[in-house]
């Protein structure tokens, strides 16, 4: 296919001729980003077997994608941060010299695209022009990556007109690492079972992905661009790129409070970004800018004006429900492309949590029969949807505007079975990078590491930062003090469990109250008071009508125990010691004040104590 006369850009028509090159495609095709050529793309995909087409009569245009059975998730151990000092990558980041990756790189993607096609994919991070969006570019040799990123972000020509001649975008290359001889047979999901790697380059803004068509390891634009990369732009032009979502809180009175809140993978994430309050919070809204991303970059105004840089949503499936999620559910009602889900006799999709009685029969995310006594999971637990943001049924009015959303708070949350209180504010934001800093979640089976270990996880951006921890702890410090009256900061925690066991909160739309007293406090509307540890609500400054729960409970959820505290902090020390080098001081100043001040409260602290 011929370039087509819009694609004006000399850095863009230059570095796909080198790439072309390299890669050796068959053919090129440059994505123009209309439906005909989505449509095009899916039926081709149906064609060779990657996609199923599901029954229109239960989810119009929509696909079902299985995976290689070793191409299942983001690789963390294959990712890459090469900035040309090892230091700059900091101790949490693989890091490989940049002229020893190139030859690597070079070498595995010399001809790594023969018997294959080459699409061009320009996508905008962001609403089209908005100040706060970046472009990018992938070339890729799935035409599965181009139907998930024509989903996932603004993909097409009118890129082009953003770009014009001289725009600067980021150049990533993606291959599946499996090129065909002549006549060679081609899979359904082509990927390369031995070699993976997922590459920045930091300071050349660029990135390389090599061997996976999965997710995160292949759509590009979303945690290798929007996360790893856009840190780094963000650090050196001063704003602020966070693995948070964003969502607006509307009261009664209309009035219109939004926040971003950051947690680490598998804490619910997606359903609290689509939050339905319970009935007897009448008049109260929850609506959805974004689930996963956020953009920040301050206004003249002083305030901070965030985006989703998303257009779409890349959600874990299993555990999606009209019960635990309603809104997900109508997101993808159609026009959805499903990965490593179970299909129904019917040609729906199936996964565990979806109902609470599994079909009598599904095809498993490996192509085998499946029945409720396989003793197996009939999805793979990190099966995924892909579906357009716009079909939110609660997606903000503002969600697309390119001027961003001011944004009050900061939420900041793990997966904590003990210790961490359900709610708390952070004194000062210098306390709040310090909570930030120090969050932490235990591993579930969807994550690295033995079910129940408490991983650090800063910012919930532990694999998506893409150089020094420590530095970005100080650019957030930094941050902060370039803008008059900065948001406030919360610490959440939904998991806490009794001494039996049993989860303490009700979470899902409960948590509404939790975030009705961080939208009042946020605005100077609600009491809070002083615990060892930040302000707290007392029980009468939560909300609960329509809730049965117990002041007692209350105190149990919210309480903060002194041993447990010191053990906690012993573990922000390990974490300090590991990013010593660069670790802004402040933090270990703050660290000595939160020990103080529980030595100076009673050692298993409750409001009545107070
Ligand atoms: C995600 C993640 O997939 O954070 O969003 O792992
Ligand atoms: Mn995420």
């Amino acid at each position: 296919m011929d370039r087509p006369e819009y694609v004006r850009n000399t850095a863009l028509i230059n570095w796909v001729e080198s790439m072309v090159e390299l890669c050796k495609p068959d053919a090129v095709h440059w994505c123009d980003g209309s439906q005909e050529e989505y449509d095009a793309l899916c039926n081709q995909l149906v064609e060779t077997g990657t996609f199923i087409r599901l029954n229109p009569a239960k989810r119009p245009n929509s696909f079902l994608a299985r995976s290689d059975p070793s191409d299942v998730a983001r690789v963390e151990d294959r990712t890459f941060i090469c900035s040309i000092s090892k230091t700059d990558a900091g101790p949490t980041n693989n890091w490989v010299a940049p002229k020893e990756m190139k030859e690597t790189l070079h070498q595995l993607f010399d001809g790594c695209m023969r018997g294959r096609t080459m699409y061009v994919i320009p996508f905008s991070m962001g609403p089209l022009g908005s100040p706060i969006a970046h472009v990018g570019v992938e070339l890729s040799d799935s035409p599965y990556v181009v139907t998930n990123m024509r989903i996932m972000t603004r993909m097409g020509k009118a890129v082009y007109d953003v770009l014009g001649a001289d725009g600067e975008f980021i150049p990533c290359v993606h291959s599946v690492g499996m090129p065909l001889e002549p006549g060679q047979q081609d899979v359904p999901w082509p990927c390369n079972k031995d070699q993976k790697y997922i590459v920045h380059f930091p300071e050349e803004r660029s990135i390389w992905s090599y061997g996976s068509g999965y997710g995160g390891n292949a759509l590009l634009g979303k945690k290798c661009f929007a996360l790893r990369i856009a840190s780094v732009m963000a650090r050196d032009e001063g704003w602020l790129a966070e693995h948070m979502l964003i969502l607006g809180v509307e009261n009664p009175q209309g009035e219109k409070t939004y926040i971003a809140a950051a947690f680490p993978s598998a804490c619910g994430k997606t359903n609290f970004a689509m939050l339905i309050p319970p009935a007897a919070f009448d008049g109260w809204k929850v609506t959805t800018i974004g689930d996963d991303i956020a953009w920040i970059k301050p206004g003249t105004d002083g305030k901070l004006y965030a985006i989703n840089p998303e257009a779409g949503y890349f959600g874990v499936a299993p555990g999606t429900s009209f019960d635990t999620n309603p809104n997900a559910m109508e997101s993808i009602r159609a026009n959805t492309i499903f990965t490593n889900v179970a299909l129904t006799d019917d040609g729906d999709v199936w996964w565990e949590g979806m109902t609470k009685t599994p079909p009598a029969h599904l095809i498993d995310w490996h192509g085998n029969d499946w029945t409720p006594d396989a003793g197996r999971p009939s999805s793979h637990p990190n099966a995924r949807f892909t579906a357009p943001a716009g079909q939110n049924p609660v997606i903000d009015p503002a969600w697309e505007n390119p001027a961003g959303v001011p944004i009050k708070a900061f939420i900041f949350g793990g997966r904590r079975s003990t210790t961490v209180p359900l709610v708390y504010q952070a004194f000062n934001w210098m306390y709040g990078v310090y909570m930030a800093a120090t969050m932490g979640s235990e591993t579930t089976a969807a994550a690295v590491g033995a079910v129940g270990n408490v991983r650090r996880d800063p910012f919930a951006m532990l694999p998506f930062c893409g150089y020094h921890m420590a530095e970005y702890f100080n650019h957030w410090l930094q941050f902060g003090r370039t803008i008059p009256n900065p948001p406030r900061i919360f610490g959440v925690n939904w998991f806490r469990k009794d001494a039996n066991g049993k989860f303490l909160w009700p979470g899902f739309g409960e948590n509404m109250r939790i975030l009705k007293w961080v939208v009042d406090r946020a605005n100077g509307q609600a009491v809070g008071i002083e615990s060892p540890i930040g302000w707290m609500p007392r029980y009468r400054d939560i909300d609960w009508k329509g809730l049965d729960f117990s002041e007692e409970r209350f105190a149990e959820l919210m309480s903060v125990d002194r041993d447990q505290w010191m053990n906690e902090i012993v573990q922000h020390e390990e974490l300090f010691i590991k990013l010593y080098d660069r670790l802004p001081k402040e933090l270990l100043s703050i660290r000595d004040l939160i020990i103080s001040s529980l030595w100076r409260a009673p050692e298993h602290w409750e409001f009545w104590a107070d």
